[in-house]
């Protein structure tokens, strides 16, 4: 995920190396420059991933200097500039345009007098830069229309300072953002918030601006989170804070996390983290791509003229989790797009007989991008001539380069090694393509793809209904946590689903834990099953919850504890535990799946295991 910093203060003594030596604090207490208290906070915001890191800085005579890069903070000179007062500075986790130098933050405008730094989706960048016709834009970014927007106030009213022209530009941004500008005469940070999280460190001598509160702990403790609508000036005579173009007062708070906390949000693990931020991430996966009036996707992906109304068969190759999000996806592939789709764990896939290449769409789903077993697939799916396609997290990876076309999850990086949060944005992207491939090939009406889009959108807000509920499950995790085994069931896209949940709980808590289609109970494992052997079932929408009913109430007769997923309204009186799924259609397996993503954590939790890096397992396995 991006992170910004910004600082302006009496902090530095005035510098003379570049900001990577400058940027420890001498025996006096002083760093030598602005560029390396800047250099350190992007250090303090390493552990949220990036791919490219860049600063500005303004000094009353070296005016603006702009210094970025892909690649890591370390390999970041940023340049001795002894009279500068201020500066801003940014890690790039890319979403639009792949990591360059270009690409990385911060941005300026066509004369260099503005530069921005920006966390966050502007959803309407495409139309705002088609307004800004004449400007010269040098990146791919969604970012760079706002150093432009900012250019042009400034132009059409040469009385206008900083301040005025991004609380104007800010009415016009859609989306998500948290910005951080600077100019070349201004001896202020101008700062705007909606959506993406910005926090004002108030400090005796200094002010900070970060994304989140590590960049800048160690210099003060005392904050102030900035709320969805703000626009603030930090400058030598402090902060002003407006809402609406009025003044407000906001509250100084004192954090009390150290900053191992902090990195991770105050929760004692990134993978806790990570589940909760599904509603925010997930957002962010959709931010733009839905056209819910007109019942249609904007993927940004495109194919060969009548290429998908040929298809005979969407292949999905993956591993993993990514796996599982893949056996969801090929569900809806058949149900939306009426196409033939099938999953095959990638490390076993061949391209195989009977099939025609050129009628073939082979999708690699993968986090990293970097999978060698699905990399492996993609490559025998290219030699056989097959069109590929990957659904990715990772902008620039090496999955990208090797396919005819990607789409993005934009799910942020995650740090904890089960995957979470990009199970949830794996399938909501691959659901919007479903969509889109169905829509194209004329076998989804509009009415039918805006239910789907409706169901979408419910989604962050059901699972945060269900991340509210949180202490349920971890109730149910220390009654039934100290089982002989898990068994996870359910039907249809509730099948995927108990794979996935048997998969986390294994990952994690080192438990035997297993997934089975329910109906398959009754053919063997119903054998293991004792009062020992928890059933977990998924029992929503889509999962034929009836059916699977049948099948739990068999291993309850064994004397198994029965917890289930249940959607909102239905009621099974026998089960042990009732987990509500809120109502929102195709999607309530997922929702259904952070109930299991938590199980498994506290499960893990109270067993004290490493949830955050298990034993033997890594987040990237680059080796076939
Ligand atoms: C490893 C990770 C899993 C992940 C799988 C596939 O096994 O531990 O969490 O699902 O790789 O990774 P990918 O990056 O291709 O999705």
């Amino acid at each position: 995920m991006c992170g910004i910093i910004g600082y302006i203060g009496e902090l530095h003594a005035g510098g003379q190396t570049d900001g990577k030596e400058s940027s420890e604090a001498t025996d006096g207490g002083k760093f030598q420059s602005v560029g390396g208290i800047v250099h350190r906070g992007l250090k303090n915001l390493e552990y949220r991933g990036y791919d490219s890191a860049g600063v500005a800085l303004v000094g009353p005579t070296s005016g603006l200097t702009v210094t970025k890069r892909s690649g890591e903070v370390d390999g970041l000179t940023v340049p001795d500039i002894p009279d500068a007062t201020h500066g801003v500075g940014h890690t790039r986790w890319s979403t639009h345009g792949p990591p360059t130098d270009a690409n990385a933050h911060p941005h300026t405008d066509c004369v260099g007098d503005v530069a921005v730094v920006h966390n966050g989706i502007v959803e309407n960048h495409e139309t705002l830069k088609r307004e800004l016709a004449g400007h010269e834009f040098t990146s791919d970014t969604d970012t760079e229309v706002i150093p432009h927007l900012i250019e042009e106030e400034l132009t059409a009213d040469p009385s206008a300072d900083l301040l005025t022209a991004v609380q104007r530009v800010e009415g016009k941004l859609e989306g998500s953002y948290a910005i951080c500008a600077v100019r070349e005469d201004e001896g202020e940070i101008v700062v705007a918030r909606r959506g993406s999280p910005l926090v004002l460190g108030r400090g005796e001598d200094a002010t900070f601006v970060a994304s989140d509160v590590t960049a800048f702990l160690e210099h003060t403790r005392d904050v102030t989170y900035l709320e969805d609508g703000d626009v603030a000036s930090l400058s030598a005579d402090g902060v002003e804070i407006f809402a609406s173009g009025e003044p407000v007062e906001r509250e100084i708070e004192t954090v009390t996390w150290e900053a191992d906390a902090a990195e991770k949000g105050g929760y004692d693990h990134y993978m806790r983290k990570e589940i909760h931020e599904q509603p925010s991430s997930l957002r962010q996966t959709l931010a733009g791509r839905l056209d819910a009036d007109g019942g249609d996707v904007n993927l940004d992906v495109s194919f060969p003229p009548g290429f998908l109304a040929d298809l005979e068969e969407i292949r999905i190759v993956a591993c993993g989790t990514s796996y599982y999000a893949g056996r969801y996806a090929a569900q809806l592939f058949e149900e939306l797009a009426g196409v033939r789709a099938t999953v095959e764990i990638a490390s076993e896939y061949e391209f195989g007989a009977g099939r025609t290449p050129d009628r073939t769409l082979v999708v690699a789903v993968t986090q990293s991008g970097e999978t060698a077993d699905t990399l492996g697939a993609v490559r025998r799916a290219n030699a056989a001539g097959a069109r590929t396609f990957a659904v990715t997290n990772t902008l620039g990876s090496t999955v990208t380069r090797e396919v005819d076309g990607t789409a993005f999850i934009r799910a942020g990086p995650e740090i904890g090694v089960a995957a979470t949060k990009t199970f949830a944005s794996q399938v909501a992207t691959l659901a919007m393509l479903a969509v889109a491939v169905g829509r194209d090939r004329g076998a989804l009406a509009a009415a039918d793809a805006r239910s789907v889009l409706e169901d979408l959108q419910g989604l962050p807000g059901a699972i945060q209904q269900v991340l509210d509920d949180e202490e349920q499950v971890r109730e149910a995790a220390r009654e039934y946590g100290d089982s002989e085994a898990f068994f996870f069931v359910g039907r249809a896209l509730g099948v995927p689903v108990a794979l996935e949940g048997a998969l986390k709980l294994k990952e994690i808590s080192y438990d035997h834990a297993e997934g089975f289609a329910a109906g398959e109970l009754k053919h063997g494992p119903l054998a293991l099953v004792t009062p020992e052997t928890p059933v977990l079932a998924v029992l929503t929408d889509g999962a034929r919850a009836a059916e699977t009913m049948n099948n739990v109430t068999e291993a309850q007769t064994r004397g198994a504890p029965a917890l289930g997923c249940v959607s909102a309204g239905d009621e099974y009186d026998t089960l042990d535990v009732a987990f509500d799924v809120p109502d929102v259609g195709i999607v309530e397996p997922l929702v259904a799946n952070v109930y299991l993503q938590l199980f498994a954590y506290h499960v893990a939790n109270e067993k004290g295991r490493p949830i955050d890096k298990p034993r033997n397992l890594a987040k990237s396995v680059t080796v076939e």
